[in-house]
């Protein structure tokens, strides 16, 4: 079978759906690739082995496996545990590659200067959602006493003594709280880091480094980081993955399905749980566990806006939407992270939905039921939104580029199907 495509090329993958079932049953919740990412790079600032249980097996994961490889650690597989034993870390360049594939590489700067004095990285690049800068990391690393020179696509950054300061963020970004963190557990003296982001992420990451032997401290923000000599063996479960759990969720809302969900980080979706209250879902909750019941799950949100911890997660945002879509009224959301964060908007409205776009703020008209079409993922999130939808929308969807709602989600397609979707995927060729 071989679709067209909008721009007249030939599809290469993409899923087919049959929508209008409400997913009904009970999943498990994967690991935190939000958690993973910077703990991986965590894991080299030790010259020894770590092991980390619940490692969600997705894209993102495999490229930093494949960076840590480059740079000389050993990683090995078995299930969900992944070794990493740094001992022999020879390398502080990232190769190129890696900057387009994983804008979060930047992630390596602050463990790559704490162990080895040196990074040598591309730099990240804007993507979909928007430019993606980094002079916030860099400036805080410079206060640290760390040189950076730029040279075409790429960076250096050098210090001959990484030195624990007092520093504030101009804004409390997740990367450059947690590049500041992973910097300053080896280096010499106190860093007292203010305005510091405080997703939960972070506080996963807080854990995993007390776990290995790093003195630090976080309250309200401010962290305070003891640099120390050497760290330790370790071994470390990763938390739950909170957008996962969120995007299933309103897929179920949409849906108007119920469904439960096992070893979820309930503490650290209360903004989630609230957003899907306010649509109509009844949420009983008890341990890890999030019993939904998303059969009246159809009420507008007047206004919510996305907002850095404990707010509502932007990741969710285009999810939100696509639930937001098929509800019944008018309901206004506002993105306040990402500046290009509504592409996603020009495919849910080829579906049948009204949504309109003004600056950062996109305002909706429930229109109750969408309808299948041919749409595609441009990226992460903005992907599971279109197969949120996909659910939701009579008739059959054709969604292309799938591969990019597989870099965040583990088995995202089997886990619908599990719930009673009907998810059917092509290759051109296959
Ligand atoms: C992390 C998450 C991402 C989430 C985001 C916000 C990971 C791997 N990714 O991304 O899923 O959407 O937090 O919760 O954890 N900014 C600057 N200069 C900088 C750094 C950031 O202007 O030096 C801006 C960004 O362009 C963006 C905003 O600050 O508009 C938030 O970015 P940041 O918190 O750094 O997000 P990430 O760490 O990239």
């Amino acid at each position: 079978m071989v679709y067209k495509a909008e721009n007249g090329g030939i599809f290469l993958e993409w899923i087919e759906v049959s929508g209008g079932r409400p997913l009904n049953g009970v999943l498990k919740v994967q690991g935190s690739k939000n958690a993973a990412l910077p703990i991986l790079a965590g894991s080299l600032l030790h010259k020894g082995r770590t092991i980390l249980h619940h490692c969600p097996r997705i894209q993102d994961v495999d490229s930093m496996v494949a960076i840590l490889r480059d740079l000389g650690c050993e990683v090995t597989w078995e299930a969900d545990s992944l070794t990493i034993d740094a001992g022999n870390l020879c390398s502080f360049y990232v190769p190129h590659q890696w900057g387009e594939k994983m804008r979060s590489s930047v992630i390596l700067l602050g463990s790559l200067l704490g162990r080895l004095g040196k990074a040598n990285l591309p730099y990240p690049g804007g993507c979909t959602i928007g430019e993606r800068p980094i002079d916030i990391h860099l400036a805080a690393l410079g206060e640290m006493g760390v040189r950076i020179t730029s040279k075409e696509h790429r960076f250096e950054a050098a210090a001959e003594e990484l030195t624990g300061k007092r520093l504030r963020l101009r804004f409390p970004s997740v990367g450059a709280t947690e590049n500041v963190i992973l910097a300053a557990v080896l280096a010499k003296g106190r860093t007292i880091l203010e305005n510091g982001a405080r997703e939960p992420e972070i506080e996963e990451l807080l854990r995993f480094l007390k776990g290995k032997g790093a003195r630090i401290e976080e309250k309200e923000g401010v962290y305070v980081i003891d640099g120390v000599e050497e760290l330790s063996d370790s071994e470390f479960c990763l938390v739950s993955d909170r957008i996962v759990a969120g995007t299933y969720l309103f897929a179920a809302a949409a849906t108007r399905g119920a469904i439960c969900l096992e070893d979820a980080p309930v503490r650290h979706m209360t903004a989630v749980l609230d957003a899907l209250r306010r649509m109509g879902a009844v949420i009983r909750i008890g341990g890890g566990t999030i019993l939904m019941d998303g059969r009246k799950a159809g009420m507008p949100i007047p206004y919510l806006k996305t907002e850095p911890y404990p707010g509502f997660p932007t990741d969710l945002q285009s999810p939100l939407l696509a639930a937001l879509a098929v509800a019944e009224g008018e309901s206004c959301v506002e993105e306040t992270i990402f500046e290009a964060r509504f592409h996603v908007v020009r495919h849910l409205n080829r579906m049948g939905a009204d949504i309109r776009v003004d600056g950062n703020r996109a305002s909706l008209k429930g229109v109750g039921k969408i309808h299948g079409t041919y749409v595609k993922a441009e990226e992460l999130r903005g992907g599971a939104a279109l197969l949120v939808a996909a659910l939701a929308a009579e008739g059959t969807t054709l969604l292309e580029e799938p591969g990019y709602i597989r870099r965040g989600y583990e088995d995202i397609f089997a886990d619908f199907r599990r719930l009673g979707a009907s998810i059917r995927h092509h290759q051109y060729g296959g």
